[in-house]
């Protein structure tokens, strides 16, 4: 992933395979990456170990992801299946709102436990950097029991979690409208994030049933304010979410299924990073996000799972970017970028996701002797040896 584009099309001619490799690690970060001898003669480090035939990356990195919760909404997903839509359970008081009243119901422990098995099946899929959302407590307390949850697990889980403030997610039931809502979350909620520093990132979902446009960039604007980053569920459904994204200069935009020109254009000439979810195409049977369209413009792709009880329960996210790719007719460099170091820039980061001197040595290898294979693979498959800061902490017999 080193020295490729940082935004629009990226060849795979233009991507640096090393044969015979070798990285030297010092402090958790990457102290050099070259030919294997070379490193050896120069170094003079022990070698701890030669791995043959195996294909090392860095460690993939999801951007967006919602695995702080209770329950299940298997019951949902037999309607759905049947051809009830998302937005119609929604609409009846199921979907995120069924997942709201089991979170807050939750106890703090039993919330952390359902998230630590979730962070760590992701972790031993080679994900060793993930943002987790609130946005399933929508009140004071419960909001900041998520935030809560997920920066002790960051505490001691060894992938590391970065987390945003997703309360505005939909407008809990005991909120008439919207535009109060939001202003108890400027006013009550982020400021108590803030000063106890559980996030540093804010989130809104646009979209007809949940927030508008014009709602949502004001309640944006001020989050900005009090020092958030913003980041935008962007034309799901509808449009509207991007153009509000480019308008705050937000990190990212993610989703973008119903994205067309005008919104791909804003986001490119203001720098917003797109973030598409192809797990939630799945688990709802839509269109992907024009992925290509959105490439061919210019924008920095990522890619990521969006994983959620509800519309995107599968959370593999090495099988959903290979199921992009094909689809939406990626090359692997593009596919591999948007899970690494573009990825990174979606949560405003630029210090991983490249196999480089300084980055951390966050890496992941896969046990064949052909790059080409993890996409071929679709997913399937999986890394066997897993790095982070430099630490070998996962280690699978083949
Ligand atoms: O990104 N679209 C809104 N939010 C989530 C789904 C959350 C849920 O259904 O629980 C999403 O798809
Ligand atoms: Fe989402």
């Amino acid at each position: 992933m080193d020295h490729l584009e940082r935004k629009g099309p990226i060849p795979d001619s233009t991507m640096k395979i090393m044969e015979n490799g070798g990285v030297i690690i010092e402090d958790g970060l990457i102290r050099d990456v070259g030919d294997f001898e070379k490193l050896h003669k120069e170094y003079k480090v022990p070698v701890e170990e030669i791995f043959t035939s195996s294909v090392l990356t860095p460690g993939f990195i999801d951007a967006h992801t919602h695995i702080c919760y209770a329950g299940s909404r298997a019951k949902d997903y037999a309607q759905k299946i049947q051809g009830i839509t998302y937005q119609e359970i929604l609409a009846r008081g199921g979907g995120i709102y069924s997942t709201v009243e089991k979170t807050r119901k939750s106890d703090y422990d039993t919330l952390k436990n359902e998230t630590f098995k979730r962070v760590n099946q992701h972790f031993n899929s080679g994900i060793t950097t993930m943002e987790i959302k609130s946005g399933y407590g929508l009140s004071l307390s419960d909001e900041i029991k998520m935030l809560e949850v997920i920066n002790s697990i960051n505490e001691t889980s060894t992938p590391e979690l970065l987390t945003t403030c997703l309360a505005a997610h939909v407008r809990p039931l005991e909120f008439n409208d919207n535009e109060t809502y939001l202003d108890y979350i400027i006013t009550d909620i982020l400021p108590v994030i803030k000063e106890r520093d559980l996030s540093r990132r804010v989130d809104i979902f646009i979209e007809e049933n949940a927030f508008q446009p014009l709602e949502s960039q004001k309640f944006l604007e001020k989050a900005q304010i009090l020092g958030f980053s913003a980041t935008v569920h962007a034309d799901q459904f509808s449009r509207g979410g991007a153009l509000v994204a480019a308008a705050v200069s937000a990190t990212s935009a993610d989703h973008l299924e119903s994205s067309q020109d005008e919104d791909i254009r804003a986001l490119v000439d203001k720098n917003v990073t797109a973030v598409v979810l192809p797990g939630a195409s799945l688990g709802l049977a839509m269109d992907f996000a024009p992925a290509r369209k959105i490439l061919d413009a210019g924008a920095c792709l990522a890619i990521a799972s969006d994983w959620n009880p509800g519309s995107a329960p599968m959370g593999d996210l090495l099988i959903q970017s290979a199921l992009l790719s094909n689809f939406e007719k990626l090359t692997f460099a593009e596919t591999v970028a948007g899970i690494t170091f573009r990825a990174a820039y979606a949560l405003g980061i630029d210090d991983r996701g490249i196999l480089r001197q300084g980055k951390l040595a966050d890496m992941i290898s896969f046990p064949s002797d052909d790059y080409r294979e993890i996409l071929y693979n679709q997913g399937m498959l999986k890394p066997d040896m897993i790095w982070k800061n430099g630490n070998l902490k996962i280690k699978k017999s083949q």
